[in-house]
């Protein structure tokens, strides 16, 4: 028992203090915004070293993969809420806000999408559905949601074409192709009926690179409002790396906060294998331009963003290991705060001292 009581005492030491004597903070402790992670219910339940970071260091998490259509949606008439309501149980428990994503989007196509037959009547009947049957389901739960991801391609057209990639991935703009550019509007339309109070985001990446995908995104943005189509908030995902030019940051994030919509930066990594090699060593210099890279991204949204138009940041996965450059493009990569073993990185000190 005394042990019992001396190891409490000393974790508790441990917990709360560096070696330095400082008090140990967490990210939501000292941010003024929410700080996210999209986050994995599997690790989540089998990784408690995870369960113990997400519940420590962030205010908010995003729904991964598990509210994507092919995840949450794979028969025409059956739904799969399993997964996502583990997620949301887990975020109310521990007072966190849960951002839903994402309602259409070219990928996450399930099969019996892909194969259904119909008129463009039959195909608004299937994205209305969707939409109100997700976000009813969630009503109350969650605050926001990425209502469409990426529309465009980066030299600001409209995605639309049926391309297949090297990964034989699939990826068809299913609803541009039978609905036309306005499904996104009417998009926002359905979940606004189904949860008036929701958030809704469009979500997006590439603004800190391309001008005219930024240009296209403003310019629906400039519509939605004339017509009062029900939009709170832009997500900008920022999936960079170390050489991602400031300058471009700097633009997206000045026109984006122009429209006086809500900002998120929404899937937050910054990549630091550049040239994608095998073999790959993260060292000292590449640490440091990451920490660099971090602090800047946090300094230019305090900056920028005006505070009531300050969502949040949220990074896309919490250790090094599950980052989905690993797990979805295979590549060797340390985009993260936290390092493989969920320990905190060089660069989560700088995040944090961008942040107070
Ligand atoms: C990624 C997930 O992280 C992977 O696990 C999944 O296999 C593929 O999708 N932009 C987005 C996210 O909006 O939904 C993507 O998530 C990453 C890029």
């Amino acid at each position: 028992m005394k042990y019992t009581t001396a190891f409490v005492f000393l974790w508790t030491i441990i917990c709360n203090f560096s070696i330095f004597g400082q008090p140990i903070s967490t990210l939501k402790a000292i941010s003024p915004f929410p700080i996210g992670c999209a986050i994995n219910p599997d690790l989540l339940t089998n990784d408690q070293l995870y369960k113990n970071v997400v519940t420590n260091e962030f205010s908010s998490i995003t729904t991964e993969n598990v509210l994507k259509c092919g995840t949450v949606h794979p028969k025409k008439d059956a739904y799969d809420f399993s997964k996502g309501d583990l997620l949301i149980e887990f975020a109310l428990a521990n007072n966190m806000r849960v951002h839903g994503h994402c309602l259409a989007w070219h990928v996450s196509v399930p099969k019996w999408l892909n194969e259904f037959q119909g008129d463009s009547a039959a195909w608004e009947k299937l994205l209305q559905q969707h939409i109100q049957t997700v976000v009813s389901h969630y009503k109350g739960k969650i605050t926001s949601w990425d209502v469409v991801n990426e529309a465009f391609k980066d030299d600001g057209s409209y995605r639309m074409d049926t391309i297949n990639d090297e990964k034989k991935h699939r990826y068809i703009t299913l609803w541009r192709n039978h609905l036309g550019t306005d499904y996104i509007a009417r998009a926002f339309i359905y979940a606004h009926k189904a949860d008036p109070k929701v958030l809704l985001f469009y979500n997006e990446f590439a603004q800190e690179y391309s001008k005219e995908k930024l240009a296209a995104e403003l310019k629906m943005v400039e519509d939605f409002k004339k017509r009062n189509i029900p939009i709170s908030g832009l997500g900008i995902q920022m999936h960079i790396n170390i050489d991602t030019k400031e300058e471009g940051i700097i633009n997206a994030l000045k026109k984006l906060a122009a429209t006086g919509l809500l900002i998120h930066i929404s899937e937050l990594d910054i990549a630091v294998n550049t040239k994608k090699v095998d073999g790959f060593v993260f060292t000292d210099s590449l640490k440091a331009l990451q920490s660099k890279k971090f602090a800047f991204v946090v300094q230019q949204y305090k900056k920028l963003v005006p505070k009531k138009q300050q969502y949040g940041i949220t990074c896309w996965n919490v250790g090094d290991a599950d980052s989905w450059l690993i797990t979805w493009n295979k590549v060797i990569d340390y985009p993260l705060l936290f390092d493989t073993n969920y320990q905190r990185k060089e660069c989560y000190e700088a995040f944090a001292k961008a942040l107070k």
